[in-house]
């Protein structure tokens, strides 16, 4: 099933199950590295995608030199959180995106979990980014309370990378249940960065998502709601599990 809510460029696609979503996600990554083998590609961690690393990983398993250019940009971090531990979006990219696809260090872009000052680490970022960007596909979550990243609602966002204070959302994010320590702020790419990419890949399943899916969906454009700004953007795919869609 497809939506055509409002425009040409933000197609929806309702996939009957997170398998399926995950599936199709993995693909759509596959053919867009195929069209540019040093595609920038930024990464949200999280749950939602998963099992579509995984598969895109896999994808690639008997043709690893086609991939070997691949840059990756990791969309967001904790900070605060103690180095190496298990909660942070570093040893989630590494152990499903960085380590199966070999990701060389000279082709990572990413905030360090215990970077010393924070608001030096997010310059550096974003510096580094000006110089590889843009992004080409920007994978994102939807957050329950509307977040891409650590862009929050609120009454104004912030174009580039930025420590972020973090919602009541984002702490109890399911990524730092088990963390060591709760997190005290948060790192991310800026709303004018994942505007800026080339294209958009966002997924979103699981019935914890209907309520944010559908404001997206009906909601106006509005920083009370970040995710909303992607209807600005020219070029933004959202798959979407069934149980995520359910009554729109
Ligand atoms: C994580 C990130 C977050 C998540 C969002 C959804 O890097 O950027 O914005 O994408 O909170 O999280 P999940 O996928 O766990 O539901």
């Amino acid at each position: 099933m497809r939506y055509h809510p409002h425009n040409r460029h933000f197609l929806f696609f309702v996939q009957p199950d997170y398998e399926e979503m995950s599936r199709r996600a993995a693909r759509h990554l596959h053919a867009k590295v195929r069209e540019r083998p040093d595609l920038l590609l930024c990464a949200a961690t999280g749950g939602t995608p998963t099992r579509a690393y995984r598969l895109f990983a896999e994808s690639w398993e008997n043709h690893r030199r086609e991939v070997s250019r691949l840059r990756v940009v990791k969309l967001d971090e904790w900070g605060g959180l103690p180095p190496g531990d298990a909660g942070t979006c570093e040893a989630y990219l590494r152990e499903h995106l960085l380590g199966p696809l070999g990701v060389t260090p000279d082709r990572y872009l990413g905030f360090r979990p215990d970077a010393p000052d924070p608001a030096a680490e997010c310059d550096a970022v974003a510096s580094a980014l000006d110089e590889r960007g843009p992004v080409d596909v920007c994978v994102l979550g939807l957050g329950v309370n509307g977040h891409l990243g650590f862009n929050e609602p609120g009454p104004a966002l912030h174009p580039h990378a930025h420590v972020a204070a973090l919602s009541r959302e984002s702490l109890e994010h399911p990524m730092v249940r088990h963390a060591a320590g709760a997190p005290l702020f948060g790192m991310t790419l800026g709303i004018g960065d994942i505007l800026r990419a080339r294209s958009v890949l966002l997924l979103v399943n699981g019935a914890h998502k209907r309520e944010a899916l559908r404001r997206l969906i009906t909601g106006p454009v509005a920083t009370e709601f970040p995710a909303s700004l992607l209807w600005l953007h020219a070029d933004v795919t959202c798959l979407c599990d069934a149980d995520a869609a359910e009554g729109l």
